[in-house]
């Protein structure tokens, strides 16, 4: 099963010891122990743990499926094409759908899926055969050995630069994925979402640059023609789903033309872990 590919490359969150996978149960040698869910994935967040950013039941339902129609491929493919190698960690992963997509790419490859949400987890473990899903927290240490990652990718999701440098191995790739000021803008007009200020990209930069060099950063813009059913389901599973009224998102969406176009645009930089030449 999923995390039987990957426990080689898990470590303890409390101690950072190795751990071993007997009887659905995660182990250190200093006594720690780990359950793994009935659903296949396990968690690995400490007791102290900020789980208040997770991503709810509903916003995954709507991720799900509006991931699943297809609209997203493209990005799904772009990604694919920057990172491979053994071990692919996705930090942030939500349901697994962009690891997946790497995985099939990958044939030799295992995926490690980590997420704070347990509502994506049982997604991501059941999205493709390589995946190991874990529960952790990005803000904390990574439950993952040193330099025991090839290629990490973050799609729309918290990073953490220095535990992102301390997995990768050396040459490891860094493929992050940032929404543009135009991202989503038809919406952010029509239903008040979030918008995303034109800082983003020099911010990434600044937040990576002393542990990474970038090596390059690919716009992808597509204009997708979505349903109002698939409007909505975009709408919840992002970051205006904390906020927004629901029956005012139904409204509005009654109120749109069918179809409704509406723009993606992201940026795909890829970082490479930074070589320190001694001095
Ligand atoms: C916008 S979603 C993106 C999910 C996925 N990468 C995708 O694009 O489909 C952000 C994800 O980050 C997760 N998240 C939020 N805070 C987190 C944290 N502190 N550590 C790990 N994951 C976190 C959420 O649960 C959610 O699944
Ligand atoms: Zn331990």
């Amino acid at each position: 099963m999923g995390l039987g590919h990957v426990v080689h490359v898990l470590a303890c969150p409390y101690c950072a010891a190795g751990l071993t996978l007997a009887d659905q149960v995660l182990r250190c040698g200093n006594g720690h122990s780990f359950d793994v869910a009935r659903q296949g994935y396990a968690s690995l967040l400490t007791s102290d743990a900020k789980t208040g950013t997770a991503d709810t039941a509903e916003m995954v339902e709507a991720r799900s499926a509006f991931l699943a129609a297809g609209h997203y491929a493209g990005l799904a493919a772009t990604i694919s094409a920057a990172a491979g190698g053994r071990v692919v960690a996705d930090i942030g992963a939500g349901t697994g759908y962009y690891l997946a997509r790497v995985l099939d790419e990958h044939p030799g490859a295992v995926g490690v899926a980590l997420d704070v949400s347990k509502f994506a987890l049982r997604r991501a473990a059941r999205a493709h055969e390589r995946i190991g899903a874990v529960v952790a927290d990005a803000w904390r240490g990574l439950p993952l050995g040193d330099g025991t990652v090839d290629a990490a990718i973050n799609v729309f999701a918290p990073r953490n630069s220095a535990e992102l440098r301390r997995i990768l191995g050396p040459g490891g790739a860094l493929v992050v994925v940032t929404p543009t000021g135009g991202h989503l803008a038809e919406l952010v007009q029509r239903l008040g979402l979030l918008s995303v200020d034109e800082a983003k990209d020099a911010r990434l930069r600044e937040q990576l640059g002393g542990d990474f060099t970038l090596e390059s950063a690919q716009p992808y813009q597509e204009r997708l023609a979505l349903r109002p059913a698939e409007v909505r389901a975009l709408v919840l599973m992002g970051p205006s789903a904390w906020h927004l009224d629901r029956a005012a998102v139904d409204a509005a969406v009654a109120e749109l033309p069918d179809p409704f176009e509406v723009t993606l645009s992201t940026t795909v930089s890829t970082f490479r872990v930074a070589v320190t030449t001694p001095g």
